[in-house]
């Protein structure tokens, strides 16, 4: 696991994560490392973590399949407050096992039920089910939307006329399974961002994005981006096998390097080059592995990937 599940919040455009400077890691003395990780925590917030915001809070989750369920689980087991209500509804029935897996989950019989129990829905269905499940609501409460693409505006229009339902916007990811998503928020309002962000640290840390626009950046890095990782870790792995490796062992070790670079990369702070230009000899192993990474135009590859997705998360709002 990397660290705490809460990991807490990064105002992503405000550039206030603290650097422990540039020095290599092999020139860094012992002590600095714990010294390191204090300035890299200094930036987190508790929220999540008995947060204030969330005492007496009755949350309601409209859907409630792997990312509801996720969610759920992430403040149950990160010490929200007891007294934190969580309340659920969805389309599907759902399994005795799942509504067991959340302590004192509340299942509602419809949608507008579940909005008159509730301070604050987290709308978690799927993009294309979202008019469906908001049909019948009165908008007068907060909702949380994490389905991809769609825009505060699209969103309202789904409300009936003249409501002016307060809005945020979260992408987490699919990590949020482990207790470690990097969710993007984005919320004009500072108390309802406070609010959006205690709850989604419960999942992993939260970055405060300032325009809506750069949501579809987001989608298109940190949502899609455990499956650019998971390519890249299988891909490794194949690499492993045809040198002859088997594969849960080469598996195993494409995982962990993983694994390894993402702890090494939050406890530094360092930039990835700078990092990788701490392991790479002239003549050695790794640049021959990196000029055959470049032959294959790796860096600009997953650039247009990002790119890619984020032009398609345009596409769907
Ligand atoms: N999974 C990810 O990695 C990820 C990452 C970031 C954001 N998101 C967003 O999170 C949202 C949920 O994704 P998910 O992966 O959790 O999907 P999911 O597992 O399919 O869960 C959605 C649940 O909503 C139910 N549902 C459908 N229509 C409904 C309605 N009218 N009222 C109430 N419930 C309804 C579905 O039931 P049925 O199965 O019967 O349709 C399903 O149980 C999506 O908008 C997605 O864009 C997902």
């Amino acid at each position: 696991m990397l660290g705490p599940a809460n990991g807490g919040i990064l105002p992503v455009c405000e550039g206030s994560r603290k650097s422990p400077g540039r020095r290599g890691l092999r020139d860094r003395p012992e002590h600095s490392i714990s010294s390191m990780n204090e300035s890299a925590s200094d930036n987190r917030s508790q929220s999540g973590r008995s947060d204030p915001a969330l005492q007496g809070l009755r949350l309601g989750f409209l859907g409630f399949g792997k990312m509801g369920q996720a969610i759920a689980r992430g403040l149950r087991e990160n010490h929200a407050p007891a007294d934190l209500h969580l309340l659920a509804f969805d389309a599907a029935p759902l399994a005795d096992t799942v509504v067991k897996s959340v302590a004192g989950l509340q299942l509602l019989p419809s949608p507008d039920a579940l909005e008159a129990q509730c301070d604050v829905l987290i709308l978690a269905v799927k993009p294309g089910d979202l008019q469906t499940a908001l049909a019948g609501l009165k908008g007068d409460r907060r909702y949380i939307s994490i389905a991809a693409g769609v825009g505060t505006e699209r969103l309202r229009s789904f409300f009936p006329e003249g409501q002016n339902p307060h809005i945020s916007r979260v992408m987490p990811n699919i990590s949020a399974l482990a207790g470690h998503s990097a969710s993007g928020v984005f919320c004009p309002d500072d108390e309802f961002f406070s609010l959006s962000a205690a709850i989604f640290s419960a999942i992993g840390q939260v970055t405060r994005v300032k325009s809506e626009e750069l949501m579809h950046a987001v989608t298109g890095l940190s949502g899609s981006g455990p499956a650019y990782v998971l390519a890249m870790v299988h891909a490794m792995a194949e690499g492993g096998v045809q040198a002859g490796l088997p594969f849960p062992t080469a598996l195993e070790l494409a995982r962990e390097t993983l694994l390894g670079v993402a702890h090494l990369l939050r406890t530094t702070g360092e930039h990835p080059s700078a990092l990788r230009n701490q392991v790479t000899s002239p003549g050695g192993t790794t640049i021959a592995g990196l000029a055959a990474l470049e032959d294959g135009g790796f860096h600009g590859t997953v650039m247009r990937a990002v790119e890619a997705a984020t032009d398609r998360s345009r596409e769907l709002e």
